[in-house]
This record gives C-alpha cells, structure tokens and sequence, in this order.
C-alpha cells in the first residue's frame, strides 16, 4: 500500500500491520493526555471503534495541536503499534498529522458526553458522528443488502414500482398530493372542484403509500418479484412506530396462497436477523450495552431481554400462528380487557385489534412472533381473498415483541367478480383501476405478498425505541429538517 493511500480503521483493526506505515482519515472523538503525549481517538466511520493515534507533542507544530479538538477532521500518517492499552490491540504512532478540517469547540455541538435521542433528533445532519448512530446506519446498511441478497437467493426479481401514483392501493385516503398548479390559482371545473386536467399529468397524482398494485402486475409476468422503495403516508400519527416517509420491502408471488406466505415471511424475517447476527455484531453489542443503559431505569416488569439473547430467541421459536378469532377469544377474556385497562376494550369479532392488542398477545400471551390471519373484511383493504364465510379475509399481520405490527400482507382475490364486488362495496374507482383488474382478466392466477415496514424491522434488531432514531433523515408531522 502506498504510504498516502488512505486505510480504514475497520480494515486496520482486522489486518493488524504491526511495524507498517500507513495513513488513516478521519474526526477526532475525543483527544487526551500531557504535555509531552496527546492520545486521540480517531473515528471513520468503517466501524464502531475508534483508533488510538498517539502523538509526540514535541513533533507537532503548536498551532496544529491546538487545534486537535472533538469533531476535527484530520489525516494521520504513522507506524502501527502493538498496543499496551487494554481497549486496544493496536494503536497508531503518528508521525505526521494534516489538519484538513477544524472544528470549533465551543461551539460543536457534539460534546464527548451521552447525549438524548431528543437532542440528536434535532442534530440530525450531525448525529451520524455518534457511536450509536453510526452502529444504526451500519446495521441498516447490512439490512438492506440482506434483503437483495434473500430474494436474489431465492430467485425473485426485484422490481423498481412508480413513487408517483393515480391510486390509492391501501384505500386509507392518507396520500401526499403531487402537483405543479399554481397554488394561488388553482384552474376549476364547471362543478367548482379543481381541474386537474390542467396538471402535470393530466388527473390528480399522489406520493404511493405502496408498490403492491404495480408488484402485483409484475408477479403475474414474472412469477416472484419484490419491490423495495419509499412509501409515504400523511396520516397524522405521532407515534414511535409511525413515519410519513418510511421504506418498505413488499414481494409478491404468483402460484402462493395464504401459507406460502406465512411461510416465506417467517423465512425472510430470520434470515434477516441471522444476518445481523451473523456480521454486525460489533455494533449489535454495542447497541445491546446501550439498551441495557435504558433498560435500568424500567420497571422490573417493563424490562425486556437482552438484544442478542432477543434476536436468538426470535431465530430459535417457531412464530405462533393464529386466526383473528381466536385472538379476540384470548384478548376479550384477557386480565387487561376484563379489569378496562386497554384503552380500547374488546368487545368480539368485529373489534379492531390495535397496537396494545397486538402487544398483549406477543409480549404478555404467546411470548413469541405471532402470524395473525382471517381478519374481518371490514378492517383491510379491498384487494384481499375473501373467505368461504363471506366476512373474513386471507390477511396476515406478523407481530414482533415491542414492536407490534411488522409485516402486514395477504393472499390477493383473483377472482374477476369478486374482486370487482368488493370495490363497488369501497368505493374503489373501478374505471381507473382496469390496468389492475387487466390481471384478473387475463391468465389470473392464485398469488399473494406481503410488505415489511423496514424501520420497523431495523427497530427491532437495534433494540432502539423510535423509528425516527433507524432512518437517517425522518419525515414526521410538522418535521422535514434536514
Ligand atoms: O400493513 P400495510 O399498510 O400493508 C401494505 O401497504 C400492503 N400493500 C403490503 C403488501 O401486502 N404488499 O404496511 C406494511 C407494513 C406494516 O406492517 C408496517 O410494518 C409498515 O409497513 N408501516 C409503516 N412503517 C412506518 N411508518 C408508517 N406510517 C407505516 N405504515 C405501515
Ligand atoms: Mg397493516
């Protein structure tokens, strides 16, 4: 290697070069020591620990040293040490130290300190540069690149679905408006409504709050497909659980009814958290440390299991799986249900199952993953299978511990007349959506999918608490800073 080629610390750590020269980037973390010696400790990024660079202060130049300070960018040459530190295996010897960027530390406003994920929320641009951001956007890193790698594995075809959409494939109404008409003027209609014939693309168009209509479409050419892409929702939540701009995965597979889907839903959660097990784990124990921290301030009774312990357990159990009405059985006789405790009481079938529900059964009941199937038509969307008993529907939700809802699909009606009957009962535009029902019409056949809200599975294998600590820049109600 070329002596200014720069290393990163991570391959550094990992090949140890006793005796070599090289040269490493990166921002000082913190910086310690006397008159004669400086210990900094360097960060890049590569990984969740930093380099000890140790420097001869009488080889510095005095205007350098005094501006080796937290949040500095600098390039390091030296000899790598063996290292007598306990932290350490090795350490760098510096010989030579460019300052490329200072950094003022009065006013930085990352301190070597812990601070709150409040405050770094509102430091977002900044917040990267912490141990446990930069463990999160590792770990989602490996995530997404899990993701390719399962369903290439498994010979699915990934399929880049429109952002920009005519439908509403949820039929919630929460979609974001896309338009360029003027505001101030916006063109009207005879009947006084807005004419959007006069738009960008000649009808009203939305942000997509999901790829499955345009997923399905492809699944009935290609057999497995799965999209992966951002999905927006303007519904007013302000939840941990809930973003306005979030990432979802959503496979879709032709010739698969109900079980195929539970089936691979199971497969693909566990291959994913294997995956995390299976290379992030310097930033899962670290993450894991950082949990305990929080978890010490908890209630006996509130605390949960340690991350790794948590993401074993999850790989070694068998998900439970169960229909809605047997969950509203468990549910209505529950402690909770019978004492009021849950905000929303249970009263049979028919009752919406809501996030404490969901809690209830994975982390007090079953205290494992459920699969929740069958639930009452009403609840869900207008594309899922209607059962034989004409009330409930081929749905699924997979419910994780702290979590609640991570995966919610079904198997899709392929049934012309059916389909077309359900979308009457909605109110779905049935003339716009003939693309759509084009599917049913020619060569249909069996198929279902699902979508994975990926913060939420990131949530779970970083063992964080809000979804806008696991995506770099969120977009909330009132927040698109950044
Ligand atoms: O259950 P949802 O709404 O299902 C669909 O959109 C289907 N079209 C998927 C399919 O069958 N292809 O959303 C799927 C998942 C949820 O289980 C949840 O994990 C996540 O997306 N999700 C959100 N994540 C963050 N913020 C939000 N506002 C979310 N809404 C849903
Ligand atoms: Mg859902």
């Amino acid at each position: 290697m070329k002596l200014n080629q720069r290393i990163k610390i991570k391959d550094l750590l990992d090949k140890k070069p006793i005796g070599q020269e090289i040269t490493v980037k990166g921002w000082i973390r913190t910086k310690r020591g006397n008159k004669q010696v400086v210990f900094i400790a360097l960060n890049d990024g590569s990984c969740i620990y930093n380099l000890q660079v140790v420097v001869d202060v009488a080889q510095l130049e005095l205007d350098t040293l005094k501006h080796l300070s937290t949040g500095a960018s600098i390039s390091v040459q030296g000899k790598v040490k063996e290292s007598s530190g306990k932290e350490q295996t090795i350490e760098l010897e510096a010989r030579n130290i460019e300052l490329l960027g200072e950094c003022d530390p009065d006013k930085y406003p990352l301190q070597p300190k812990k601070h709150s994920l409040e405050f770094l929320r509102e430091i977002a641009h900044l917040r990267m540069r912490t141990n446990t951001f930069g463990a999160i956007t590792r770990v989602r890193h490996a995530m997404i690149f899990a993701v390719h790698q399962f369903f290439t594995h498994k010979g699915f075809v990934n399929i880049h679905t429109p952002l920009i959409t005519t439908s509403d494939a949820e039929g919630a109404g929460e979609m974001f408006r896309v338009t360029t008409l003027e505001l101030n003027q916006l063109p009207k209609t005879e009947e006084g409504t807005v004419d959007f014939s006069k738009d960008f693309f000649g009808k009203g168009t939305n942000l997509t709050v999901s790829g499955q209509l345009e997923g399905e479409l492809a699944a009935m050419a290609m057999g497995d497909i799965y999209t992966f892409g951002p999905t927006f929702r303007a519904e007013n939540s302000n939840t941990s659980r809930h973003l306005a701009e979030f990432w979802m995965v959503e496979p879709e597979m032709a010739f698969a009814d109900l079980t195929d889907n539970m089936n691979l839903a199971e497969e693909f959660l566990k291959y994913l958290i294997k995956y995390a097990l299976d290379n992030c784990m310097d930033d899962l124990k670290y993450l894991s440390a950082r949990m305990a921290d929080e978890e010490k301030v908890k209630k006996e009774s509130e605390r949960t299991m340690e991350l790794i312990e948590k993401l074993n357990f999850v790989l070694e159990h068998d998900f439970i799986r169960l229909t809605y009405r047997e969950a509203i059985e468990i549910l209505k006789n529950s402690k909770p249900n019978k004492q009021e405790k849950f905000t929303y009481l249970i009263g049979g079938f028919g009752s919406e199952i809501h996030s404490e529900h969901e809690r209830y059964l994975v982390e007090k009941h079953f205290k494992k993953p459920i699969i929740l199937t069958d639930y009452p038509k009403e609840l869900k969307s207008f594309y899922m299978k209607l059962n034989e008993d004409g009330k409930t529907v081929r749905a699924m939700d997979v419910l994780f511990p702290q979590i609640g809802e991570i995966i919610g699909g079904s198997q899709r009606e392929e049934n012309l007349q059916k389909l077309l009957a359900r979308m009457e009962e909605l109110s779905v535009p049935v003339e716009e959506m003939q693309w759509y029902l084009d599917t049913r019409r020619y060569g249909t056949v069996e198929h279902s999918g699902f979508g994975l809200g990926f913060e939420r599975l990131v949530l779970f294998i970083t063992g964080m608490s809000n979804v806008r600590d696991v995506i770099p820049f969120p977009r909330t109600p009132r927040n698109a800073e950044f």
